[in-house]
Formats: structure tokens, C-alpha cells, sequence
């Protein structure tokens, strides 16, 4: 059941996680589905209810960067000028796990993914709760995050007791995560925290590749899919008038021939990318309930959250270009 975020809503919230429940809250990303990070059972249900493989780890959520010492052990100095700088915010580090995370939030591995979300009713729900939560994203294994209430309320509101509406995300795509497991530092997820900002800080990072053993789930080649086949493109002055025939042209900034198509979303008027990330999910959901034969997305540049952007695209568009079906379809 979707409710409005009231000081109630959050402490039923809060009195539910503390019973190993499971609940629906928004950050400023987008909404996660959480649970007690440090209760064993009430995780598990977050993978029963994704259906989420057991190999993908959960992101734990803490009210300040002070929490941070509780989950995880052996902070480097660059992770901690990263959490200064960034937390609250759309940035998660991976760190050395203390025993107290237990083994299914981290899927065994000896790491733990900390972040303190920049939402007010993730922080209210957080110190109600008295407990770091654990949350992916609130929707069903591979498909689109939710970036509002009723994205996950269509996807789960029958398997998840209630959802707390704080209104559409801010950011819209999730947070950027860097990892610490190595002995460099490593950008598993691209975010609108961009990797130019985050070198600029502490100096560079390595990117992992899609298919490195390191890699995320959120890594794999074909992630964040809507159920309409999408493909890449540089310009619809590509795309003669019958592929446009019930086809959806999806593009950041306003293109000068839209002709012909069943739909077209902009995301940006004025090709503002982080008002472009913001809509990204919202418009794949809008377009793809509307059935198109196809989705065209127009390529930007992939730099600053540029990159962010491209990396969801290209995973959206995965397994499809190619015709290779990846493992988690
Ligand atoms: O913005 C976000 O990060 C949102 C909100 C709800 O906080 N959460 C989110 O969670 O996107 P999720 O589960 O959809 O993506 C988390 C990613 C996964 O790809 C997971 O594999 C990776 O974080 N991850 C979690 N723990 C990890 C670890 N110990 N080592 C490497 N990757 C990890
Ligand atoms: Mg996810």
C-alpha cells in the first residue's frame, strides 16, 4: 500500500522493519526496497521479493558518514574524503565488512556497500528505525529502477506491505559506487557523481569493465531493461520513415527531425543532463507501456554523468543489439 510519508507512516515503517518486515522508501536516487541490514531473515525476504540472485550484494543505508565505523573496517583515508565530500548523496563505497553485516546482505563476500542517502524520509525512517537498512532498488530483478511510488506499487505493491510515497527522486539514476576491496580504487557504477568529479578528489580511479569478476550485478551487460527492444542511435536522420512507424524515440536534448514516430520523449528541453538522468527511468516506463515495435535511444557523449546515462542505455539496449541473451534476463 502506497502512503504519503508522514512522521506516522515513517514510524509504522520503522516498527516494521524492526520486526523484520520488509518496506518501500524513497531516496534521492531512486526508491529502495529495505530491510534491517543486520538481521539475516528480514534480508532474505528482499531477494525472495526481487527475486534477486543470492550473488548479488545489497547496498546498507546509515544516517551519517560516523555510522560508517559500525559496518565497515580498514577506512582508507581517500574513502573517508570521499564520504566527507559526498554524504549525504548519491555515492556508495565498498568496504571491508564488519562480522556484524551479515553474510547475505554482503552475498559472502568479505566487503560491505555503505551509503547515507540524501533524502529526508530515508534519514527520518533510518533514525526510527535505529538500524542501517539494507536496499537495492525497489523493483523486480533487471528491470528499470523506480523513481517514483507508484513504479514499485505496479511492480510490487502486492509483495511488499507498504510503501512510503516521498515523491518523484531527485536524481533519478543510482548512486555512483566506488570500491576500496582493491588496493586501488575502483568505479563499479557510473552515477551523477561523475568519475571526473571523484578523480579530481582522489586522484584516478580504475573503471571496472562489464564482465570483470569484481564487477556488480548492476554491471551486467544487460541491466535496467524495459520490455521493449531498444537500440542506440546516433541521429534519427538514421532511421528511415518505416522503422519510425510505431517505433518511440527516446533523446536527452530536443532533436530537429522527430517525424514519423509513434512517440517521442525529450528529456531535457535545454539538454540539461542531470535534468536528463532525473527523467531517464519515469520516460523508459512511460514509452514502454505504451507498446511500441522499438525504442530509439540517441547517443550523447559519454563524459560527466554523460557516462551515467550511456552506461544505462547500453545496458537497457544489451543482449538485444547483439541478439546474445545475457544470464540475467
Ligand atoms: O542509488 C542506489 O544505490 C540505490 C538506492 C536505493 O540506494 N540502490 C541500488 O541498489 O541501486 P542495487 O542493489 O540496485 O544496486 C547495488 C549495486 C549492485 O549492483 C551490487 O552488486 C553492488 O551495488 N554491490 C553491493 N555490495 C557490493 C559489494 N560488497 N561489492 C561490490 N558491489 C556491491
Ligand atoms: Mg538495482
Amino acid at each position: 500500500m502506497i502512503e504519503p510519508a508522514s512522521k506516522q507512516a515513517i514510524e509504522r515503517a520503522a516498527a516494521l522493519l524492526r520486526r523484520g518486515e520488509v518496506v518501500a522508501f524513497p531516496t534521492e536516487t531512486v526508491y529502495g526496497l529495505g530491510a534491517d541490514a543486520l538481521n539475516p531473515r528480514a534480508a532474505a525476504r528482499i531477494f525472495a521479493i526481487k527475486e534477486r540472485p543470492h550473488f548479488d550484494p545489497l547496498i546498507v543505508h546509515i544516517g551519517a558518514a560516523e555510522q560508517l565505523a559500525e559496518v565497515a573496517a580498514d577506512i582508507p583515508r581517500a574513502a573517508r574524503e570521499l564520504a566527507a565530500a559526498h554524504w549525504p548523496g548519491p555515492l556508495t563505497l565498498v568496504l571491508a565488512k564488519r562480522d556484524i553485516v551479515p553474510d547475505i546482505v554482503s552475498a559472502g563476500l568479505p566487503t560491505v556497500a555503505v551509503r547515507v542517502p540524501a533524502h529526508p524520509v530515508a534519514l527520518d525512517l533510518i533514525a526510527a528505525t535505529g538500524r542501517p537498512i539494507a536496499a537495492p532498488s525497489a523493483n523486480p530483478f533487471g528491470y528499470v529502477s523506480p523513481t517514483r511510488a507508484a513504479h514499485v506499487a505496479a511492480q510490487l505493491g502486492d509483495r511488499v506491505p507498504l510503501i512510503l510515497d516521498g515523491g518523484p527522486c531527485r536524481v533519478g539514476i543510482e548512486s555512483t559506487i566506488v570500491s576500496f576491496a582493491a588496493d586501488s580504487p575502483t568505479l563499479l557504477r557510473h552515477g551523477v557523481i561523475t568519475q571526473e568529479a571523484i578523480e579530481a578528489q582522489i586522484g584516478p580511479v580504475r573503471v571496472a569493465a562489464a564482465g570483470d569478476a569484481i564487477a556488480a550485478p548492476g554491471q551486467l551487460p544487460r541491466h535496467y531493461s524495459p520490455a521493449t527492444s531498444l537500440t542506440l542511435i546516433d541521429s534519427p536522420h538514421e532511421l528511415t520513415p518505416d522503422l519510425r512507424s510505431g517505433a518511440a524515440l527516446l533523446a536527452c536534448a530536443p532533436v530537429d527531425d522527430s517525424a514519423g514516430f509513434a512517440a517521442v520523449r525529450i528529456l531535457s528541453p535545454t539538454g540539461d543532463l542531470e535534468e536528463a538522468a532525473a527523467a531517464l527511468f519515469a520516460a523508459v516506463r512511460d514509452i514502454d507501456e505504451l507498446r511500441p515495435t522499438h525504442i530509439y535511444a540517441v547517443r550523447i557523449a559519454p563524459h560527466g554523468i554523460g557516462r551515467a546515462i550511456m552506461d544505462r542505455l547500453r545496458r537497457a539496449a544489451a543482449g538485444r543489439e547483439s541478439g546474445i541473451e545475457s544470464r540475467e534476463s
